[in-house]
């Protein structure tokens, strides 16, 4: 895809009054749309969506038919750990205990700069990525809270082009670890957006449910959102989200408060679960599952079967709660990949949940996209007029087949700002009788319904 020429059919029109728009991007597909629209760009705002635009533009970008969508969201990462995988060591037995064990031993040897420097070289790949709004959690088991230190910097130089949202994270427990609660309330004196926690790995069941009162309650006085680590973990009696419902309910923070992980409930008792969606669904929780490392953390002391760990994706759906696929890690003590790419999230939460309606492949789409944007409790980034111009083209024609190509980004676009640009996928072929040229997404129908 290349800029198009002002050609012959482009020219002024009376409806911009002579005005010329900053970017033009034209005949996108809009992942609710059936047939190609031009998408008029003025003052970082989406000032048109029509069939045909005629005006002249600062720049035209020639979708050609292919999916304009908005940027994705990633609402759970670790972007003080990214990027420092092997240091110290590798994770020998693929736990997340011993996860946090290896985080441990290298957290004494962070630097700001060096957290700085690898979460920045994140951010640059995220952008390439599409990936616009990202929700770091951020260790505060650290007396000197040098990672806290460090984000807040990133935040603050990323703040043009990425939504950077960061959680006070008690990575050894509030309670377990002696400082852990004194060094949260440092980090959101400090700027810290959201209050976090991991009631799970607290000493007892009991020290857990006490971590969720006590961080709702943090989170109710100063008007902040909770995000919590809740049941990340194959045993089925692990109910602190059953807590962080009631909770939510008690102190009115509906709609502010997001349980990340929930792996416990991949095992729990049918009827418990049937119990337990309802509540959540009552106290407008969101759910983030983190598909790519909860099938790869859990049942790791499972023989055959392996749980896989994901929590009940379809169930909480039918319920009306908002799931949201987060993407937890990129090579860091807990998960050797990753890539930023949220469309690979996605793809690996279908075949997790399992869920392969043409229907529910086209919502896991939304749930890397406008449902992240929700539990981060950002503005609705749909495009549409008077909206922001953020939107990402992609080498693919609808949600579905962005999502089984795990589609090229071919442009990156921040309020009408051109931030990256990746050359389409072609395979050029020498093969007897066939085409020359091979774009992998041009075979696939376009979805219907
Ligand atoms: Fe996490």
């Amino acid at each position: 895809m290349t800029d198009a020429a002002l050609g012959p059919s482009v020219r002024r029109e009376a409806g911009y009054g002579g005005a010329m728009l900053d970017l033009l991007v034209r005949a996108g597909r809009l992942p609710s749309g059936k047939t190609p629209v031009d998408i008029a760009i003025k003052n970082g705002r989406i000032s048109e969506i029509s069939p045909r635009i005629d005006a002249t533009a600062g720049r035209v970008i020639d979708a050609g038919g292919r999916l304009v969508a908005p940027p994705f969201a990633d609402p759970h990462f670790h972007m003080d750990a990214t990027l420092s995988l092997g240091l110290p060591r590798l994770n020998r037995s693929g736990t997340l205990l011993e996860g946090i064990a290896l985080w441990g031993e290298l957290k004494p040897l962070l630097t700001v700069e060096a957290v700085m420097e690898r979460a920045l070289r994140y951010c640059d790949l995220a952008v390439s990525q599409g990936l616009l709004a990202i929700r770091t959690h951020v260790d505060v088991c650290d007396d000197k809270l040098t990672a806290v230190q460090a984000l807040l910097q990133v935040k603050k130089q990323v703040a043009s082009y990425i939504d950077l949202q960061l959680v006070a994270f008690p990575q050894d427990g509030l309670f377990r670890d002696p400082t852990a609660h004194t060094n949260l309330l440092r980090a959101l004196e400090m700027g810290v957006d959201v209050v976090g926690g991991i009631p799970h790995f607290e000493r007892t069941m009991q020290a857990g449910t006490d971590s969720v009162r006590t961080l709702c309650e943090i989170a109710e006085k100063r008007g902040l959102q909770v995000d919590l680590h809740c049941d990340e973990s194959d045993d089925p009696f692990s109910r602190h989200i059953e807590t962080l419902a009631a909770e939510t309910v008690r102190l009115g923070l509906q709609g502010r408060v997001v349980g990340s992980h929930c792996t416990s409930m991949h095992s729990m008792d049918n009827y418990y679960a049937s119990k337990l969606i309802p509540l959540i669904a009552e106290a407008q929780l969101h759910i983030v599952p983190n598909p790519l490392i909860n099938i790869t953390l859990q049942g790791r002391s499972d023989t055959y079967p392996k749980r896989r760990g994901m929590t009940r994706v379809p169930e909480l759906r039918a319920a009306g709660v908002n799931v949201a696929f987060g993407q937890d890690c990129t090579m860091d003590p807990w998960y050797p990949l990753g890539s930023a790419d949220m469309l690979e999230v996605a793809n690996m939460g279908i075949h997790a949940a399992p869920m392969t309606s043409r229907e529910a492949m086209s919502w896991a789409f939304t749930s890397v996209t406008a449902n992240g944007y929700l539990a981060m409790g950002l503005p609705d980034p749909t495009l549409r007029v008077g909206g922001p111009a953020s939107m990402i083209i992609l080498q693919a024609r609808d949600p579905i087949e962005a999502v089984r190509m795990r589609a090229t980004r071919l442009t990156v676009i921040r309020e009408g700002r051109v931030l990256a640009e990746t050359a389409p996928r072609l395979a050029q072929l020498s093969l007897p009788g066939r085409p020359k040229e091979l774009d992998p997404a041009d075979y696939a129908p376009i979805a219907e319904g």
